[in-house]
Parts: C-alpha cells; sequence; structure tokens
C-alpha cells in the first residue's frame, strides 16, 4: 500500500479517538467537580463517573501498550524531518507515562486513605496500598499538575497534526481519520 492511502487499523483509530475524548471529559469532570457544592446534583455522581471513566481509561491504555508490542507499527512519512520523528516519538512515550502516573496516583489517593470507595454503590475498589496522609496530598499533587501537563501536551499533538494537514498538506492526520 502506498504512504497516501495507509491508514491505521480500525482499532487504533478507535483508540485514539475515545482516549482524546475521554481524557478531555476526565480533566473538565475532575476541575469542575473539586469546586462543586456540597448541595449540587452532581457532588455524588460526578466524581463517581470521573473514577469510572478514569479507570476505563486505564484499561484501554494497557490494551493500547499490549497492541504497541503485537501489531505493525505504521512507518513515520518519508517527507518528515530526523527531528520530527524524534519529536513524536518523544511525545508518545510522554503520553503514556503521564497517562499511567495520572490514573495510579488518581486511584491510589482515592482508595489509599481510610475511606472505603465504592463505585455506584455496586463496584469496590480494592486498597492496593495503605497510604500515609502525606503521601496522600503528594498522590494528589501529582494527579492534579500531571493532569494540566497532559492537556498541553495533547494541544501540542493537536496543533502538530493540524500543521501536518494545512501547513505541509501531507496525509499525517488522513491516517488517523
Ligand atoms: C488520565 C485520567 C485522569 C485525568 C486526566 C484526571 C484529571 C483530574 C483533574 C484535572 C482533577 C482536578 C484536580 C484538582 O483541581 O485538584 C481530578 C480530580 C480527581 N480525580 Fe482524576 N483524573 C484521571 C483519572 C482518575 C482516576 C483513575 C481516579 C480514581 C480511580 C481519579 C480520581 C480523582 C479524584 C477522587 C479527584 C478529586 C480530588 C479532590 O477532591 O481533591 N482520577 N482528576
Amino acid at each position: 500500500m502506498s504512504e497516501v492511502t495507509e491508514k491505521y487499523d480500525g482499532l487504533t483509530r478507535i483508540i485514539h479517538w475515545s482516549s482524546a475524548l475521554l481524557l478531555i471529559g476526565l480533566f473538565v469532570s475532575g476541575w469542575i467537580m473539586v469546586d462543586l457544592d456540597y448541595y449540587s446534583p452532581w457532588y455524588q455522581t460526578l466524581p463517581q463517573w470521573h473514577q469510572l471513566i478514569g479507570l476505563l481509561v486505564m484499561f484501554l491504555w494497557v490494551l493500547k501498550l499490549f497492541r504497541l508490542k503485537r501489531s505493525t507499527q505504521l512507518a513515520a512519512l518519508s517527507s518528515h524531518s530526523r527531528t520530527e520523528v524524534l519529536l513524536a516519538r518523544c511525545v508518545k512515550v510522554l503520553f503514556y507515562v503521564l497517562v499511567f502516573i495520572i490514573t495510579l496516583s488518581g486511584y491510589f489517593f482515592s482508595t489509599g486513605g481510610d475511606d472505603v470507595v465504592i463505585l455506584f454503590e455496586s463496584l469496590k475498589l480494592p486498597q492496593l496500598l495503605t497510604l500515609s496522609s502525606q503521601q496522600i496530598d503528594t498522590m494528589a499533587w501529582l494527579h492534579e499538575y500531571l493532569a494540566y501537563a497532559l492537556m498541553v501536551l495533547a494541544g501540542l499533538h493537536a496543533l502538530a497534526a493540524i500543521k501536518h494537514h494545512t501547513l505541509d498538506r501531507d496525509h499525517t492526520l488522513k491516517r488517523m481519520l
């Protein structure tokens, strides 16, 4: 297949676009829920949705990681410079690192204290680590600031894709559509 017609396979594209939507949704919901008033109808439910969807994203990215190892990857387009290829690789690795640290820190600071976390009265999240209040604060700090870093990275990644599509007029974005 030529470079111009090749595309990522269907599952890769589904995971890519659903991850984009879910990660933005998690960022926005996290941002909103920490300021919710106790009497808001969302006070109880939004954090539970946030935690449930956060866990779903974690599983989706574990699946993504396994697929990376097993499936054949599309090569970079020949028009891309070596710097662009290197930058794209670094961004990819950083995405994995950030998503795993954010989801794990979210899990550990939610479940590491004395409170038992049961989502929607049916899904109990096991306490895998017992943390001191200082460690919980560190996890919460990581969770918040790495979530900001993730959104900045996602923005740069989207700008790079738009630049390839509009200025370079190559197939970088089309391969993922
Ligand atoms: C990549 C996935 C995730 C992203 C982007 C994300 C993002 C965020 C953001 C932006 C906040 C607000 C932080 C603040 O302003 O203090 C937040 C809060 C929170 N997140 Fe996540 N989150 C993710 C996954 C998870 C997971 C997997 C869990 C737990 C299973 C979780 C549990 C929480 C909890 C409990 C809060 C509320 C913290 C508080 O009340 O201070 N998050 N999240």
